[in-house]
């Protein structure tokens, strides 16, 4: 599947991309992303080998002017209910978004969010779309509100990605965005 937006280009992975996704997942800027750190251009071309074949909810996001791969997105259908069971229908999604820092501030992220909500919507049954972000993530934030997402809640101490210089699990403060499709549709009519 292929995206395309104004100045963007939303595709699966391919290995040649291994030297641009380094460049942004040697250092997880965030802690959630931690577990995705690429030491090696090595690990990277490995990283990319295991892409190959995520066709349907898993892009890199494409500059068209330069075919850089800038950063990605990617959202696994779910069972939106707590007692799921083989025969749920998966109908709620979690987008994770993530930029080259040298692309921030330039609406990268929104443009590309944007068309992967619509694509999820239209195209890949979803019903609701909600996002996890911690209390200091500002810009995943902002991003939440510009794409019309609901502020849930504020889970306290909800999850652990780094340990605290003691060893003890530093606990994150995380807020809870979401959409549901009838509002991502009532937005697009106004
Ligand atoms: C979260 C993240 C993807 C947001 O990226 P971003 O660059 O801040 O977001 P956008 O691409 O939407 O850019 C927003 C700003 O670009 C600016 N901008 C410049 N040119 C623009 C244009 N043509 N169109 C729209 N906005 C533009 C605006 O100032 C806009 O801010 P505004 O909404 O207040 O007007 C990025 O900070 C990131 O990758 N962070 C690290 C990973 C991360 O935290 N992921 C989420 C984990 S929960």
């Amino acid at each position: 599947m292929i995206i395309e937006t104004e100045r963007l280009i939303l595709r699966p992975f391919l290995e040649s991309d291994a030297e641009d996704v380094f460049e942004y997942l040697h250092q997880p800027l965030v802690n959630c992303f931690k577990c995705m750190k690429l030491d090696t251009i090595e690990d990277a071309k490995k990283e990319m080998k295991n892409r190959i074949g995520e066709t349907e909810y898993y892009f890199a996001i494409v500059l068209k002017e330069s075919e850089k791969v800038i950063g990605e997105i990617d959202a696994f259908p779910e069972s939106g209910e707590p007692h799921q069971d083989e025969n749920s229908v998966k109908d709620t999604f979690s987008p994770c978004w993530m930029l080259n820092q040298d692309y921030f501030g330039q609406g990268y992220a929104y443009e590309a969010a944007r068309a992967f909500f619509d694509y999820l919507f239209k195209e890949k049954g979803a019903r609701r779309i909600y996002a996890y972000t911690e209390d200091y993530n500002k810009s995943s934030q902002h991003l939440c509100e510009k794409l019309g997402m609901r502020q849930e809640g504020l889970f306290k101490e909800f999850i652990s990605f780094v340990n605290n210089p003691d060893g003890t699990p530093r606990y994150e403060n995380t807020y809870q965005y979401a959409i549901l499709k009838k509002e991502w549709e009532m937005m697009s009519k106004e």
